[in-house]
């Protein structure tokens, strides 16, 4: 019985070795959401209570965090929450992207998918409220479609319309369209 203390101690010590990196990067403000879209102060706030330890480049860590194995469950949350939205890298998706996760984000939080429930339970501040789903919500819709209207907004610039190979449609606003037309 003894020894086998011994070896769960010893490997519970040992596990420790293994040490994930952990996720505390410089933030560019130039980068993060807010730079791109406009993000009110109380969304801001949601998305740092409940959502930026996983989609931010700095979680904030508790002692516990510290120790495998939840320092490597906790890394892989990480992981795998940045490479589908970080908030802090937001400025380097496209437009695309930057729609697609909005609608993501609207959809996740109608269905209580986010935050993750397992983190929840340990962090129960970070529960949205009715109110806060309705925030997110509307924010994410509206903020959505800015985005994807403010690429092809009238007046379409010539710059804008050269990627497509077009030129730029006078007295164009169809919102959300593209105010490029064939040349010439
Ligand atoms: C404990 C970590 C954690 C927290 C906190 C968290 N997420 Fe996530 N999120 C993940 C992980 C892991 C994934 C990818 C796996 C999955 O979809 O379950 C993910 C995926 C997503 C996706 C992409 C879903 C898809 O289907 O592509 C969106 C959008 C998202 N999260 C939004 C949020 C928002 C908004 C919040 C805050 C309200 C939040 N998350 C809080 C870990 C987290």
């Amino acid at each position: 019985m003894k020894k086998i203390l011994l070896f769960v101690l010893a490997f519970v010590v040992l596990i420790q070795l293994i040490r994930p990196n952990k996720n505390q990067e410089v933030v560019d403000a130039k980068k993060q959401i807010g730079a791109v879209i406009e993000v009110p102060a109380d969304v801001q706030a949601i998305l740092k209570r409940s959502c930026n330890d996983c989609h931010s480049n700095q979680t904030n860590y508790l002692w516990y965090h510290e120790i495998a194995p939840m320092s490597w469950m906790v890394a892989r949350h990480i992981k795998e929450g940045k490479e589908h939205v970080n908030f802090d890298e937001f400025a380097s998706y496209n437009q695309r992207q930057r729609a697609h996760i909005l609608e993501e984000t609207a959809e996740v939080i109608q269905h209580g998918e986010m935050p993750l429930k397992g983190y929840v339970v340990f962090h129960p501040e970070t529960a949205l409220s009715k109110s806060d789903i309705e925030k997110i919500k509307s924010w994410a819709s509206t903020a959505g479609t800015k985005t994807v209207v403010a690429k092809n907004t009238y007046p379409a610039t010539q710059e804008d319309c050269d990627k497509e190979g077009k030129m730029p449609e006078e007295g164009c606003e169809k919102k959300g369209k593209s105010c490029c037309k064939s040349g010439f």
